[in-house]
């Protein structure tokens, strides 16, 4: 018997992927760094199922049917391209390496090309969904040599998550060429930072301003996870919240306030001011995490510090507002994420497909939400959609929603709690509905101190003019460029 697919890397997100495989169907070669792992397993939950155990490179490599298809489930970074070296030599013309994790983008683009020009088909692929996701259905976002597309389809689709009415309709499709998959994954992990922050600033109004405890809050998210925010974020928040230790006391109110990140979020945010995209709720989000790290500082300078003392609001409605809120700034942080994908889809030739991302995201991976449904439809009926903001059903929905997000932002301003995400969300909110902006003045002080140039709304567009402000300037301009 000869395997499938080989799973390399057998932690538990490799472990989960390989039992997920084995599950459906599939035979499949496992290998790890330190062979005990696999050893365990084996004895283990391995025991008696389709798995083919290989302690050495030469042994993996043997145990698979051609063409390979090897799957790396390993940390990312340098790991990746050192595991590559090691298996290369045991690889021929036509196999297939694909890597699970979350790779940056450009290293998957680079390796791409190096190993097409070896004949590997090189695959780089977003899974998302954590440790449950990986066993039960992840959300798998493949992208690179397309040519592997056709070999790993079928055991993708397998394996992934399922959604749609009739819960047939697979997590998973071919989203371009190079770095794409490990690219839209990354942007995934961005809104996911983004909706994170959103419910936390949401949870920070609950408890220091509408000052109501955990049992209530829990059940608050329990019941907007049963309209339109019903996603698996707010649905975990609701368990968390409620979680007690032994001792009866909330689990959350012990965990310290400084929040950790690995690198996807500071990505996107770069990848966005490359793409000259505003994409500010995430990039407020990464900010938020770092601020939050800087536990000693805060401690020191909050000392002397009183928070205003803003009127205390009518808890209904400020929940209401709340919910409202929350669904407002979700729908404009996907707006600037969505807007994200396009600009770097052009910039790459990728040629993705917004639509199909919403909807292999709808299951499996952790932003999976009712409204991806929405946004896939937005893309569906108008695949060329400039902003998400401007297709009708969203429109509609937020003229309405934003009315809760200006009630929250007052409560945030008026009782001193910092709500940088939703105030990112209010401002492009606003910003991209507004016909004229105070960039005219802005325009003009830098023609006033560098004879920057600017566009006159008396005159056509690109036709650029100078004015000698102070009296004093030369009529040279300086040259126009933009980012
Ligand atoms: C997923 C997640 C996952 C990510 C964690 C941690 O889609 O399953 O995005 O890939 O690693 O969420 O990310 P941070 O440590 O940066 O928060």
């Amino acid at each position: 018997m000869l395997g499938d697919i080989g799973i390399y890397g057998f932690r538990v997100m490799g472990e989960n992927l390989a039992r997920n495989m084995e599950s459906k169907g599939y035979t499949v070669s496992i290998m790890n760094r330190t062979t005990e792992v696999i050893r365990d397993f084996m004895e283990g939950k391995g025991k008696g199922k389709n798995f083919l155990p290989a302690e050495t490179v030469e042994e993996f490599a043997a145990s698979l049917k051609k063409p390979r298809k090897i799957m790396l489930m390993i940390k990312a970074g340098t790991t990746v391209d050192a595991t590559i070296d090691v298996l290369l030599p045991h690889l021929e013309e036509g196999d297939i390496l694909i890597d699970g994790g979350n790779s940056n983008y450009e290293d998957t683009e680079r390796r791409v090309h190096a190993l097409q020009e070896k004949g590997i088909r090189y695959v780089g692929s977003g899974v998302s969904g954590g440790e449950l996701g990986a066993l039960y259905g992840p959300s798998l976002m493949p992208g690179g040599s397309r040519e592997a597309w056709p070999e790993i389809e079928e055991i993708f689709r397998a394996i992934s998550a399922k959604a749609g009415v009739h819960g047939d309709e697979a997590c998973t499709t071919w989203i371009g060429n190079g770095g794409a998959g490990h690219y839209v994954k990354t942007i995934h992990n961005g809104i996911e930072y983004g909706d994170m922050q959103l419910i936390s600033e949401t949870y920070a109004i609950m408890r220091d301003v509408l000052k109501i405890d955990n049992a209530k809050m829990a059940e608050v998210f329990s019941a907007w996870n049963e309209g339109s925010l019903k996603s698996y974020l707010v649905e975990i928040t609701a368990e968390i919240l409620g979680e007690k230790e032994a001792d009866g006391g909330y689990l959350v109110n012990r965990i310290l306030d400084t929040a950790m990140q690995k690198g996807t979020g500071k990505w996107t945010v770069i990848s966005a001011l490359e793409e000259g995209q505003p994409v500010s709720l995430i990039t407020e989000a990464v900010y938020a995490r770092i601020l939050s790290s800087m536990k000693e500082e805060r401690v020191e300078a909050s000392k002397g510090v009183t928070r205003p003392e803003g009127e205390t609001p009518e808890t209904g409605k400020a929940l209401k507002a709340l919910e409202k809120a929350l669904y407002a700034a979700k729908v404009i942080s996907y707006a600037q994420g969505f807007s994200l994908l396009k600009a770097a889809s052009a910039h790459y030739h990728w040629e993705l497909n917004l639509g199909e991302i919403a909807s292999i995201w709808r299951g499996g991976c952790i932003i999976r939400s009712a409204f991806l449904d929405e946004i896939r439809k937005a893309y569906d009926t108008n695949p060329a959609l400039q902003n998400l903001m401007l297709d009708s059903f969203f429109h509609d929905a937020l003229v309405e929603a934003v009315k809760g997000l200006r009630e929250v932002m007052v409560l945030g301003v008026t009782h001193g709690v910092a709500l940088p995400a939703m105030g990112a969300a209010l401002s492009y909110y606003d910003g991209y509905h507004t016909e004229n902006l105070p960039a005219n003045l802005l325009q003009a002080q830098r023609d006033y101190f560098g004879a920057h140039m600017f566009e006159r709304t008396d005159k056509a567009r690109g036709e650029f003019f100078h004015h000698d402000w102070s009296g004093e300037g030369g009529n040279t301009a300086s040259t126009i460029y933009k980012i």
